[in-house]
Formats: C-alpha cells, structure tokens, sequence
C-alpha cells in the first residue's frame, strides 16, 4: 500500500514539473529559425504560351556601309622590288573584313632570304601592328591588316542562304559565327558542334561573338525547342536577357531545407557562384533523367519533346577561382562536358585567361572546340589554341574558329540593341 503511494506522489510531481515546462514554451515560444531568404523571386505558375520564332526581321537594320577596300594594289610589288631589291609580282588580292591577302610570286628564289628583313622593313612602312607571311616558298601571301576595317553585321549574315539552310533543319541548333578570309558566312550546327571554349583578352570581342551566336539561336528557336541557362558573374553580358521565356526554369531548395520543402523555382541569369553552382547541378540532374529515359525506352536519341539545352557561362574565371564553390564548380562543368551532348545539353564557356589555373587541363580536353580571339602571348596561344598565332590577332572579334580544322574567322557584330529588340519580341 505503501509503495503504491509514494509512486502516485511521484507521478504527481512529474506531471507538475511537465506541465509548467509546457506552459513556459508556450508562454515564450522558441524563436523559430529564419527560413533561407531566396535571393529570386518564386515564379508564379502561368498557363503555357505559344510562341512563334521571329527570324532576322527583328533586329535593327545594320547601317549601310561601302565594303569598297581601300586600294593597296601594286604597293608591296613596289615595295619589294625597288626598295628591297627582291624581283616579284603581285598575282592576286583578297580582301577579308579586315585584312587584305597580297600573293607574291617571287621572280628568282634565291631573294627568298631576303625576305624576312624585307617584311620587318614594310612593317615598319606601311605602320602596321602585324604582318604575316604565309609561306617562304616562291608563291607566297603577305596578309595585313586594313586600316579601313569592316564591320560584319549579325543580321547580314542571318540573312545569307547559308544561314537560312541550316535553320531551316529543326534538328539543328543554329549559330552565326561570322565570315572567314573570303567573306563566306560562317554558321554552325551548336547541336552537332563539341563544346565551346572561348578564350581572348579583355575586349578582344568575345562577348559580341557569344550574343551573335546567341541572338541567331533565339531568333530561329521557340523555346520549345531550345532552352538556355546563363551564367554571368560579371552581371553585364548575359544579364540583358533576362525576361526570355528561353531562360529553362530551375528548381532551387533552400540552403538546409529538407527535400523539397520550401523549393522554389527560378527563371533568370545566374549572378552568383553559389547559385551557378545549384543551376549546373540541376542541369546534371536532368542529364541524367534524360539519360534515364532514354535507356527505359531503349532509345538512343532523345526525341523532340525534349528541348536542346545550351548552357553559356560568360567569364569562367570568376567561377573557377572562387574560393567556396571553385572546385565543386569545374567538376560539374567537366561532367557536363563529359556526358552532355547525347542529352542534348551543349556548353559554350569563356575566359580572358588562358593560364593553366582556369583552363585547367580537363576543361580543355572536355571543351575540345575554340572560338580563339586576341591573346596576349604566345604561351596564351598555345593553351587556348594549341599553337602560336593567337597573339598575332588584331582583336575586335578577329579570330580562330577550331572545328574539324581552324579557320581564320570576323565575328559578327551584334549590341545591346539587338539584345532588346530580342527580349522585346518574346515577353
Ligand atoms: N565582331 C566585332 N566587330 C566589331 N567590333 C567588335 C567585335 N567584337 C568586339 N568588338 C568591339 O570590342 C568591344 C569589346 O568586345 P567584347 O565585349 O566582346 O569583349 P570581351 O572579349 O568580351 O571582353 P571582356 O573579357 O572584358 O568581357 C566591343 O564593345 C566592340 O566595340
Ligand atoms: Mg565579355
């Protein structure tokens, strides 16, 4: 009897010492953690749009300008001849945007080794930055620059046959380059295309290249057939395109949110590394579910429905040399060039510096295709291109295009304009 007593008095006091602990929580409740501030707005959820693509009319009419080369003809014979004593003819001229191809044939080979004095002295003559002989054989070209260099308009080259074909192919995902020496117009296949590096000083035309690339695309390609994820640190290149329904809508779960609690979803340019690090990583994701699904249905390529994804990250060196997300960042890229293509997810990255740091050597090897603007020197040359020559370019947006080959290429110019005449058409 005893016992059941003193337990009874025992339950009593936990229960008094239970209950008034729970009227304090309640009382003062525990000030709950702040739940992860999304640094996006969520996305309301609208109906789909249909969208029609527009094609070249958008963009403004380029400005009409004489294509008429400044007349050299004759110089460099004259030149080689009576102040070099090197007996030769001038066979043939060729104008590109903006160099001029001279083809000497020399008279008697044995001036051969007259020439490389001969070319410093006309260097100096005609105050030219570079001139560049092709071959020291008796045929030879001596390429210089055009003190009246052209522009190469986007819209001029969207308007070509060339362009138009491959367009036209709904496959295809097609992309202005610009023109090569004989001003052929220069457009590839970003589908079939292996994954872009685009490397080249600081104002060397990189950006201008990567918008002409980028406008022809979203000009040709409703999104649903080509969605886009940007990735912009800088915040001054890719940011202007934010509003385009191309822009592929990502799922973000806060930081420590459990599952998909609290996810929300984006639709903008990347700005930040921590948050260009999440978008690679949901694009790894629908890699693989496409990877997935492709191997359930047994099929080897994705159909229709499932759009092309071109993923550009503009300044790659920002990304890489963060301290926090640089490592993890250059993993995800390197996996997504590994595996991507089959899931029709394509790469275009870019980069002022071609050190050993930033281009490391699995971002080379998995990036195998260049877009090589002006570098600085020939080391830079070699890591972005693999040779020298690169140095030798006269920058805005003179380049090589590496592709099954090089080609000596003028990007295409494009501008803000353009940009916002695109935008203004999709929203
Ligand atoms: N294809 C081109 N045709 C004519 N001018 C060009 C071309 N490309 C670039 N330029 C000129 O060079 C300037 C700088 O080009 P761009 O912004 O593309 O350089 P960048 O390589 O991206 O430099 P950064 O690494 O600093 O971003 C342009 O504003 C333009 O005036
Ligand atoms: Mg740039």
């Amino acid at each position: 009897m005893g016992d059941y007593y003193i337990i009874s008095i025992l339950i009593a006091i936990v229960g008094y010492i239970y209950c008034s602990v729970g009227l304090k929580k309640l009382q003062n409740p525990k000030p709950e953690k702040p739940a992860a501030t999304p640094n996006y707005q969520p996305l309301p959820i609208s109906p789909p749009m249909t969208y029609y693509a527009p094609g070249a009319d958008i963009f403004p009419e380029p400005p009409w300008t004489d294509n008429e080369p400044i007349e050299r003809n004759g110089i460099i014979e004259q030149f080689l001849t009576d102040e070099m004593g090197i007996e030769c003819e001038e066979t043939e001229i060729s104008h590109a945007p903006n160099t001029s191809v001279y083809h000497i044939t020399l008279d008697d080979m044995k001036d051969i080794s007259k020439l490389p004095k001969a070319l410093k002295a006309l260097k100096m003559r005609l105050k030219l930055d570079a001139v560049q002989a092709e071959s020291e054989i008796a045929d030879f070209s001596i390429t210089i620059p055009r003190t009246d260099r052209q522009y190469v308009y986007l819209r001029d080259v969207m308007e070509t046959i060339e362009f138009d074909r491959l367009a036209d192919n709904p496959d295809a995902i097609p992309a202005v380059i610009g023109v090569d020496d004989n001003n052929e117009p220069v457009c590839i296949d970003l589908a079939k295309a292996p994954h872009f590096l685009v490397v080249g000083t600081t104002g060397s035309g990189k950006s201008v290249c990567v918008n002409s690339m980028l406008l022809s695309a979203l000009a040709r390609r409703t999104p649903d057939q080509l969605q886009v994820v940007f990735i912009d640190v800088k915040r001054t290149e890719l940011t202007p395109y934010n509003g385009i329904p191309h822009l592929k809508t990502m799922t973000f779960a806060p930081f420590g949110g459990v599952g998909m609690e609290g996810a929300y979803r984006v639709k903008q340019v990347f700005t930040e590394p921590g948050d260009a690090e999440t978008a690679l990583q949901s694009v790894i994701n629908t890699m693989e579910s496409r990877y997935a699904e492709a191997q359930r249905l047994g099929v080897r390529a994705l159909g229709a429905e499932h759009p092309h994804i071109l993923v550009i990250i503009d300044e790659m060196a920002d990304l890489l040399l963060s301290p926090v997300f640089g490592k993890s960042i250059e993993n995800k890229i390197v996996r997504i060039a590994q595996l991507a293509r089959a899931a029709k997810i394509h790469l275009v990255c870019c980069t002022q510096s071609p050190t050993a740091k930033v281009t490391t050597s699995l971002i080379r090897a998995n990036l195998p295709a260049r877009l090589a603007f002006k570098v600085s020197t020939p080391i830079e040359s070699r890591i972005a291109f693999s040779k020298n020559g690169a140095e030798k370019l006269l920058g805005n947006g003179d380049g090589y295009l590496v592709m099954n080959g090089d080609k000596r290429i003028q990007a295409a110019y494009s501008d803000m304009e353009d940009v916002a005449a695109l935008v203004e058409y999709y929203s």
